[in-house]
């Protein structure tokens, strides 16, 4: 059997934003277009609420239930579209980068008030990294924002995008009329609190009609076509060759919570995003419509329950077919491991599998066989490149309390490493371990799973350091200089590669220039 339709059929994706911005109310409307779910607020028991970021617990509980949602699957005009779930929590925003390396593309979502925010940035940049073509939703337009040309002159600046808007606003906040929808060429008309049913669309092929006067007024009329001369003459048309390239970036306006825009977007995103693509491994590339299984572990997630120490690990199919009891190859151990009960997500409900295809999410319930990057395939050896390990930005000296439990504790750190919940160093002068994390949240949820799953219990003591980064050199003996003169600074990480510990910028920077022939990175492929 052939495996194109079924790859053609897909579209694996991730909505992307600064929390707030409206990615959850955005997810929602779209799983209600495919049907996928019946009410609003069904998918906001995901989110990480403002007023829990103190309370740990609530975040891991919360994160127990995201396991449900961390797929949301819906069938839409003949398509199967799969959205990958991000932690909205910034803290988390580890899990978030390496879901998106699963991903084919990505919807980035913008509050029109507040323009592009850090945690936009960071994320656009590790798609960027990897050329994932990119929607722009600028949201909230029933909200006083910033000017459209302004919003796309930052986004062009600090987001690094070429754009290319394909549709326009009318007016904003009160004054909010609707969106000219450049794509299709016509109007949408804004009704606040509309039903996806209520959205007024009229057909205007040729802007100076006077169709346009009459639907939004004499003013708005000629603001618009004011407006669309220059978004025609100053940015590129839409080109598809462009986006799937990673190199242009299409940009919708609308208003998610009034579900104002969003269909727009919908139909247009089946319609130019891509479905699976080739992805490249250590060894070569690989298609999707190769007949041999292939797939990685993006993403590893503890089942909250104490009692039971299995862990869900997420499997990206990348190549053929994936099915149910059937013996693939676990690349890293060199064995192999079938799945009796691997798990498909469709919004809240998780259901078994029998079979999933490329661009498809699989649930795979791991008793700590499985590491974030591992490979899986139908005998052959292939390592799935780029999945990124980045610099943490927060660091703790970690201490056993507890010298009784010294196994449970380098058991317990070795597997929530494994799991991505942080990074663990070794220093090279005295062998101290240091934990590495992307926001503070992560000690606490170490040291508690630490204790109510390993009955190990640790210490943490501060640490300031501005960086830790991976070491390479083309020049032979230039590492060996760099550790045996900077001792001090240099650790292992778990896989034993160099890393250089910058107290600040400064250090670092001093240390690039003393250091000529050493490439200092911030990010490392696994
Ligand atoms: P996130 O997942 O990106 O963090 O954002 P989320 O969708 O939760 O939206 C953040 C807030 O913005 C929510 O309000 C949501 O209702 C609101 N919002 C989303 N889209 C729009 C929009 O188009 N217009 C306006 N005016 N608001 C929008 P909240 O008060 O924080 O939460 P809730 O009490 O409404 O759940």
């Amino acid at each position: 059997m052939s495996l194109i339709p079924e790859i053609q059929k897909r579209r694996t994706f991730a909505i992307v934003s600064h929390p707030d911005a409206g990615k959850t109310t955005l997810t929602e409307k779209l799983l209600l277009f495919g049907g996928a779910i019946q009410v609003a607020g069904a998918v906001k028991s995901n989110k990480i609420k403002r007023h829990a970021t103190s309370d740990f617990m609530e975040i891991e509980r919360q994160r127990g239930i995201s396991v449900a949602t961390s797929v949301m699957a819906f069938e839409y005009n003949g398509l199967k579209i799969n959205i990958l779930d991000t932690p909205g929590h910034q803290d988390f925003a580890e899990d978030t980068y390496r879901t998106l390396t699963a991903v084919d593309s990505a919807i980035v979502v913008i509050d029109v008030a507040k323009g592009v925010e850090p945690q936009t940035e960071k994320l656009v940049e590790v798609c960027r990294m990897r050329n994932t073509p990119m929607i722009v939703f600028i949201n909230k337009l029933d909200r006083e924002g910033r000017d459209g040309f302004e919003l796309l002159d930052e986004i062009e600046d600090k987001l690094g995008l070429t754009v290319c808007p394909l549709s326009w606003p009318i007016g904003m906040g009160q004054r909010f009329k609707g969106v000219y929808n450049l794509f299709e060429s016509k109007l949408n008309l804004f009704q606040p609190h509309g039903q996806q049913e209520a959205e007024e669309t009229i057909a205007i092929e040729d802007t100076s009609s006077d169709l346009l006067d009459h639907h939004v007024g004499s003013a708005e009329a000629k603001e618009l076509r004011d407006d669309l001369e220059i978004v025609r003459t100053v940015y590129p048309a839409f080109d598809q060759e462009a986006y799937l390239n990673g190199e242009l970036s299409p940009v919708f306006f609308g208003s998610a919570i009034n579900n104002f825009g969003v269909k727009e977007l919908l139909d247009c995103f089946i319609h130019i995003a891509p479905p699976p693509k080739p992805r490249e491994t250590e060894e070569r590339r690989v298609e999707p419509a190769e007949d041999q299984f292939s797939g990685f572990i993006f993403k590893i997630h503890a089942n909250m329950d104490p009692k039971h120490r299995d862990r869900i690990a997420f499997l990206r199919i990348c190549s053929g077919k994936f099915e149910r009891n059937t013996n693939y190859l676990h690349v890293r151990q060199g064995r192999t491991m079938k799945f009796s009960n691997p798990t498909a997500f469709m919004a809240a409900k998780k259901s078994i599998v029998d079979e999933a295809f490329p661009g498809d999410i699989v649930g795979l319930y791991d008793s700590s066989n499985f590491k974030i990057g591992d490979t899986l395939t139908g005998g052959e050896t292939l390592h799935f490149k780029g999945i990124p390990s980045f610099s943490p930005e927060q660091f703790r000296y970690i201490n056993n309390a507890n010298p009784l439990k010294a196994k449970q504790l380098d058991k317990g750190l070795a597997q929530l490493t494994e799991e991505g919940v942080a990074q663990l160093f070794t220093k090279e002068d005295n062998a101290r371990k240091i934990v590495g994390t992307v926001g503070v949240l992560q000690f606490e949820v170490i040291q508690y799973r630490l204790e109510h799953e390993y009955g190990a219990s640790c210490t943490y003591e501060p640490l300031s350091l501005h960086k830790a980064c991976w070491l390479t050199s083309e020049k032979k003996g230039a590492i060996a200089k760099i550790v045996k003169e900077r001792k001090k600074d240099m650790a292992r990480d778990k896989e034993g590669h160099l890393v250089f510990l910058a107290e600040s910028a400064w250090a670092l920077k001093m240390a690039q220039e003393n250091y000529p022939d050493i490439k200092f990175h911030f990010k490392w492929d696994f």
